[in-house]
């Protein structure tokens, strides 16, 4: 009993001297737990004569609660500062910019399709679809493609077994487009094409807008002078058209039109956009309209091409791959 006050010294130095939970768990069995010191003192008083036991059992139980009460701060203590450490260790820097979106864009070509198509619709033109498997009949029959006729071999056309085909061009749209309305017709046909064909400039699938006006007088001059503007509104600057003759089984007279190209080695060339003519007067025969009364003409242009001007791509196949780095610079022009 005389060294009670000399272990509670003890017991309250180890229990400071306890750097984490376990620890001081284990301060607290050796002194408090079944044989702890301070436990043992307690049972040795059954021993002691009842005079002294009284006033020992206070002090002993005195130690206890003191021992006791420190064992709860330190346990605190030791809390807080675990909990400061896990707040030192997982700060948030907000200063740090936040997650992206990343923003989605329209495909270059579409983009350009759109393009072509506000612009014709500016000036009057309604937009008309045919379908992309096409019979024999509207996308060469009618178009004055007769069945052994050499321009059929050009297209390199995938059939299916039933002799449909996908469609080598949008001109079909022309025979459907005349055979449900009658003269005066302003109108074109954006959609997807597909040649059996691919190399540098030739991919299997491509995409044409095909133009086509029918009314009275319509002439040679109408085509050169409309495509000539759309040129000019298509590039926001006057560019020169060069008109090359040419020939397509449904036009009459044909041409070709090339608009310049500037190089990447500052040089300029000539590339070819798009075919271009007076509509034969078999094909307005085909699609029911009299050539006596009425003529038309009529053009089919390369989106890809313009699209490639447009934005100063040189690789027709950077447009197929879905290179995300490339479609990226066009997300918000
Ligand atoms: N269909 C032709 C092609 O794909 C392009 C074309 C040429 C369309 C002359 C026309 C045209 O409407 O008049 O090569």
């Amino acid at each position: 009993m005389n060294e009670l006050d000399q272990l509670v010294e003890q017991a309250l130095a180890a229990i400071d001297a306890s750097a984490d939970n376990n620890a001081l768990e284990e301060v607290r069995v050796s002194w408090l737990g079944k044989k702890g010191q301070i436990t043992a003192l307690l049972k040795s008083l059954g021993a002691m004569d009842p005079g002294e036991r009284r006033e020992a059992g206070q002090r002993i139980n005195r130690a206890k609660s003191t021992l006791l009460d420190r064992l709860n701060e330190r346990r605190q203590h030791l809390a807080e500062i675990e909990l400061n450490q896990k707040l030192a260790s997982e700060t948030i820097d907000v200063t740090l910019p936040g997650r992206q979106r990343v923003g989605g864009g329209i495909h270059p070509i579409s983009r350009t399709m759109e393009r072509i198509i506000r612009l014709f619709r500016q000036v009057g033109f309604e937009v008309a679809e045919g379908p992309e498997i096409e019979s024999d009949h509207y996308n060469f029959e009618t178009l004055n493609f007769p069945p052994h006729h050499p321009a059929r071999a050009m297209h390199d056309t995938f059939y299916f077994e039933d002799g449909h085909l996908l469609r080598t061009h949008t001109s079909p749209v022309q025979i459907r487009v005349m055979e449900k309305s009658a003269p005066p017709i302003r109108i074109i046909a954006p959609g997807k094409v597909f040649r059996a064909d691919s190399d540098q400039t030739h991919t299997p699938v491509f995409h044409q807008v095909e133009g086509l006006v029918i009314g009275r007088n319509i002439t040679f001059a109408d085509l050169k002078g409309t495509l000539q503007e759309f040129v000019n509104q298509f590039f926001e600057e006057e560019l020169p058209i060069r008109l090359r003759p040419s020939y397509f089984p449904f036009t009459e007279p044909s041409a070709e039109v090339d608009i310049p190209w500037r190089k990447a080695d500052g040089s300029t060339s000539w590339l070819e956009v798009l075919g271009c003519g007076m509509v034969h007067p078999n094909v307005l025969r085909a699609g029911g309209v009299d050539p006596e009364q009425f003529t038309g003409y009529a053009f089919g242009m390369g989106v890809e091409r313009f699209a490639m001007l447009r934005y100063g791509v040189n690789d027709l196949r950077q447009f197929f791959e879905n290179d995300v780095r490339f479609l990226q610079q066009f997300a918000r022009r």
